[in-house]
C-alpha cells in the first residue's frame, strides 16, 4: 500500500489559480483579458494585484517559482469577475507568456490588492481628471465603471494618450459600453453623462493629437472642453503612464497649485506608473 519509489509525485496544484474567462487582442503590443474573481478578493476600484504565471522549471533543481508582476485590476469592484489590459513584450519575462493565454487556462493571482488610485486618496472637489497613456488606463477602466466616481464629482474626465489610433481602441469600446450600460446608468442614477472623454495620438493624426503635458501646457484642452483651467479649489487629478509622463505631469498639476495626496493624507492629486510585464 505505500508508494511505490518510482511513482512520480502529482503535479502540484497551482497556489492562488484563476481560470481565463476571455481573452481580446487590440493589437500586436495589447490585450486584456478577464478571469474568474476569488470569492475573498475585496479591492477598492483603482487598486492593482500582483498577477503571473508559474515559471519555467530550474534546470538544475526542477524547482518552478511563480513569475508575477504587478497589474492594475481594469474591472470595478462591483464585477463578478477581473479584467486585465497588458502590453506584450516579445522578451519580456512574463508577457511573452502571458499573451498567449486562452479561455480555460489558470493564472496566478495574490489576493492583496493595494494602490493610491482610489478616492480615499483624494479630498472631495467638483472635477475629477483621469490622466493616463498607454496601459495606464487599466486603473480608470476600473474607476469609470464604479458607481461613487459619479457619485463625487460632478464632472470626470478621462485623457488617454497613445502613440496610435489603434492603441486607442480598448478605451474607446470601454467608454462606449459604459455609456451605453444600463445597469450603470442605473446605478449612477445617469451619472455616468458626467464621463468626459478625450483621447489624443502622438505618432499618427487622429482628431486630437500631441501629448496630454502639452496640451495641458497650452491651454489647448480647457479651450476644447471649455473649462477656464485646473485649480485646488475645484479639480482632482489621478495619473497613470510612464515614469517620464508622470514626472512631467506632476508638476504641471503642482504649477497649478494641487498637491499630491496618499491614502493616510488625502489630497488633490495621486499618480501611479503603468506597470509592465
Ligand atoms: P510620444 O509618442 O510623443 O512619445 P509609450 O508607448 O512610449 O508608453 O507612450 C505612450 C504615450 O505616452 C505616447 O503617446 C507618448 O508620446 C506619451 N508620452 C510618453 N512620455 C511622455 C511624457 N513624458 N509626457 C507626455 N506624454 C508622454
Amino acid at each position: 500500500s505505500a508508494a511505490r519509489p518510482d511513482t512520480p509525485p502529482a503535479p502540484k496544484a497551482l497556489p492562488d489559480a484563476q481560470t481565463v474567462t476571455e481573452v481580446r487582442h487590440w493589437t500586436d503590443r495589447l490585450f486584456s483579458f478577464r478571469c474568474t474573481r476569488p470569492a475573498s478578493l475585496r479591492f477598492r476600484s483603482g487598486e492593482f494585484v500582483m498577477i503571473g504565471l508559474m515559471g519555467d522549471p530550474d534546470p538544475a533543481t526542477g524547482k518552478q517559482k511563480p513569475l508575477l508582476r504587478a497589474y492594475s485590476i481594469a474591472s470595478p469592484a462591483w464585477d463578478d469577475e477581473l479584467e486585465f489590459y497588458s502590453i506584450k513584450v516579445q522578451d519580456g519575462p512574463l508577457t511573452s507568456k502571458l499573451q498567449h493565454i486562452q479561455p480555460g487556462d489558470q493564472i496566478i493571482l495574490r489576493p492583496k490588492p493595494v494602490g493610491t488610485l482610489v478616492h480615499d486618496a483624494l479630498l472631495p472637489g467638483k472635477r475629477l481628471w483621469f490622466f493616463s497613456t498607454g496601459t495606464g488606463i487599466a486603473p480608470f477602466a476600473s474607476l469609470i465603471r464604479e458607481p461613487q466616481t459619479y457619485e463625487d464629482y460632478e464632472q470626470v474626465i478621462l485623457t488617454h494618450t497613445c502613440r496610435e489610433v489603434a492603441d486607442l481602441e480598448y478605451g474607446r469600446q470601454l467608454v462606449e459600453q459604459v455609456r451605453s450600460d444600463e445597469m450603470l446608468r442605473e446605478l449612477t442614477e445617469g451619472g455616468i453623462d458626467k464621463l468626459v472623454y478625450y483621447p489624443t495620438t502622438t505618432r499618427e493624426p487622429s482628431a486630437r493629437t500631441g501629448r496630454i503635458t502639452d496640451l495641458l501646457r497650452s491651454g489647448e484642452i480647457f479651450r476644447d472642453l471649455g473649462i477656464e483651467g485646473i485649480t485646488p479649489e475645484t479639480d482632482r487629478a489621478m495619473v497613470c503612464g510612464s515614469i517620464g509622463l508622470n514626472t512631467d505631469l506632476k508638476a504641471i498639476l503642482e504649477g497649478f497649485g494641487l498637491r499630491e495626496g496618499a491614502n493616510s493624507d488625502p489630497a488633490e492629486y495621486v499618480v501611479e506608473k503603468a506597470f509592465v510585464g
